[in-house]
């Protein structure tokens, strides 16, 4: 049986959870952190992703995640965001769980989406903490809340920074109560977001991993697609479909 079909089975039991990462933004333009192209190539972490940097610098970090939202808000969800859709409208699905902070899993339909690592649609008040949605790259240098006037930041998990305490806590439950955690386009490098799929191992869940390459995942997944999750996805929600429908 080869690995669609493999996969095809365990989804079509139902109480999948998907956790997904920069490469199933890829097919729709949105750069990915690590490997070939990534922003961490060009770009380095710490001078543009701590709170460091932005007490140090907050026009540059602001011009940086500027640039990202306009990449975002010009972006489509492409067939993997479509097919995980799918997957929750028919029933299989119960949420995504994604480290991406480009707001698309919403765009192509999904409704349960637990935002580990924040959204750049969305800045935060340094002083109050009011949140501001952003429908358009803000023009000022320095983007001030509407409420208070205080410094805004962009409302995204930065490196030495927790998780949004809510979020974790619901996809830690998420993770532990799965039949089947499909593994989208992550490098699992990043914790804690990459021991959730290690909590749904040990709970009883399957792993099905979609990535163009080896992760330190692959070892202990149950099935491994290798290839575009914009090609793969699709290809797994006609099988599930061809599964239930016998
Ligand atoms: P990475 O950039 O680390 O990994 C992306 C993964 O997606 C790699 O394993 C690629 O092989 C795979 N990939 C690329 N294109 C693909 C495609 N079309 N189909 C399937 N797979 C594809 O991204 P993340 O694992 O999401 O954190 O990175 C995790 C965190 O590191 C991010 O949330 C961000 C970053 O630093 C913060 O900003 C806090």
């Amino acid at each position: 049986m080869n690995g669609i079909s493999l996969a095809a089975r365990l989804v079509a039991r139902g109480r999948v959870v998907a956790f997904t990462g920069a490469g199933v933004s890829a097919e729709s333009g949105i750069p990915t952190f690590r490997g070939r192209g990534g922003l961490w190539e060009r770009f380095k972490p710490e001078e543009l992703a701590t709170p460091e940097a932005f007490a140090r610098d907050p026009a540059r970090v602001w011009a940086w995640y500027k640039w990202r939202l306009s990449l975002v808000l010009s972006a489509k969800p492409n067939p993997a965001h479509l097919a995980l859709a799918e997957l929750e409208r028919m029933g299989l699905l119960t949420a995504v769980i994604t480290q991406n902070v480009d707001g698309l899993h919403q765009a192509a339909g999904s409704k349960r989406v637990v935002e580990l690592h924040g959204s750049l649609r969305r800045a935060r008040c340094t002083r109050c903490g009011f949140k501001v949605r952003l429908s358009r790259v803000p023009e000022e240098e320095l983007p001030r809340c509407p409420a208070c006037r205080g410094l805004l930041r962009p409302d995204v998990v930065w490196f030495g920074e927790s998780l949004p305490a809510d979020a974790w806590l619901e996809a830690v439950e998420l993770a532990s109560s799965c039949k089947c955690m499909l593994v989208i386009g992550t490098s699992c490098a990043v914790y804690p977001a990459a021991s959730l799929p290690l909590i749904a191992k040990r709970g009883g869940a399957a792993l099905v991993e979609v990535s163009l390459e080896a992760t330190p995942l692959t070892a202990i997944a149950d099935v491994s697609l290798r290839g575009r999750a914009g090609e793969l996805l699709p290809l797994l929600v006609d099988e599930v479909k061809r599964l239930i429908s016998r």
